[in-house]
């Protein structure tokens, strides 16, 4: 059964005589142990598509399910799910972690001592038991965002919704989130993250949805969108420079020798051809260019245009 699914998701915000198009045409489905990236430049409407998926706004159009049933009809459907939006909202700054995990668990339909134990359990796990009575005010920025994941976790949610989850976080913490993110969809939690830090898009995800203007341009496994951007370049580094001869036979099939050295091709079929003419001769190493998630991004978005991914 699908962890999440969202379908046509449309929402307008009306304020005094603005009217806002946040959210035009958005479903997504994420699998349970999925993880998606929900990508967009600022103001794409990722938050507040977030917002509907979990329960927070109503949609204008469209329906939400998580695991099957439809938080805004079904109050139970919201137990099956935990979120870190924006910000850490989703924990009270005067209350301790402790006090913070039982309240929320409660409220997630834990019982009072299921909730004290799952919490404490988490607070060993995020490193957090020397604090778990200091009011969260007086923590770290990246212990309070550990706090935050604690907190969605506290009832064993089945999905996961990440706004921004390493925003303001330094490297070392931004670290600790990626590896806990890791597990916690290895232990079948199905995840949906929004960042604007496309390196860990492109490491945590197994698929991405790339979001402008209300409306999902692409939607693709992550690795798929990769390859079908990237081209089929190759690059070749020899041990030593190669003799003229050679040099010429290569440039003769087509293939770019810099510095004696390094050898670039731009086809598949060439590559059997320029090993063919460096026989035995000993490589540093042969690598495949390819695009990264930020220009493939970048493109997308640039376009504009729902591209066939
Ligand atoms: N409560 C609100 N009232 C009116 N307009 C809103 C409200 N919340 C968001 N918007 C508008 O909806 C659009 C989408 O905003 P949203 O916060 O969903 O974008 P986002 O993709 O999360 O952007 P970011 O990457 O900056 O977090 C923006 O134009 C924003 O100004
Ligand atoms: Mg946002």
């Amino acid at each position: 059964m699908k962890a999440l699914e969202a379908y046509n998701l449309k929402k307008t915000y009306r304020q005094s005589n603005q009217v806002v198009e946040a959210v035009k045409n958005v479903s997504l489905s994420i699998f349970p142990g999925e993880v998606l990236a929900f990508l967009g430049p600022n103001g794409a409407g990722k938050t507040t598509s977030i917002k509907m998926m979990a329960g927070l706004i109503q949609p204008d159009l469209g329906w939400v399910r998580i695991a099957g049933s439809d938080p805004h009809r079904n109050p139970a459907a919201l137990q099956k799910m935990g979120a870190v939006l924006e910000g850490n909202r989703n924990v009270y700054w005067r209350l301790t972690p402790q006090e913070n995990l039982e309240y929320f668990g409660v409220l997630k339909g834990l019982s009072h001592r299921e909730a004290r134990k799952s919490g404490i359990a988490l607070l060993e796990k995020f490193d957090l038991l020397h604090k778990s009575r200091t009011p969260v005010q007086q923590l770290s920025r990246g212990m309070q965002q550990k706090l935050a994941f604690a907190v969605a976790l506290v009832h064993q949610p089945l999905l996961l919704l990440l706004d921004e989850p390493t925003l303001g976080l330094d490297v070392e913490a931004t670290e600790d989130v990626k590896v806990l993110i890791r597990e916690i969809a290895a232990s079948g939690c199905a995840i949906l993250l929004t960042t604007h830090q496309l390196s860990i898009a492109e490491e945590l995800s197994d698929k991405i949805a790339i979001l402008q203007k209300g409306e999902i341009l692409a939607e693709a496994p992550t690795q798929e969108l990769i390859r079908q951007f990237s081209g089929t370049a190759y690059k070749i580094e020899m041990e030593a420079p190669l003799d003229k001869a050679r040099i010429a036979e290569l440039e003769a099939i087509g293939a770019d020798v810099e510095g004696g050295k390094i050898i670039y091709i731009n086809e598949l079929e060439s590559l059997y051809k320029v090993f063919n003419i460096l026989k035995n001769l000993p490589l540093n190493y042969v690598e495949k260019e390819q695009s990264d998630l930020t220009e493939i991004f970048l493109q997308i978005v640039r376009e504009g245009t729902k591209s066939n991914v």
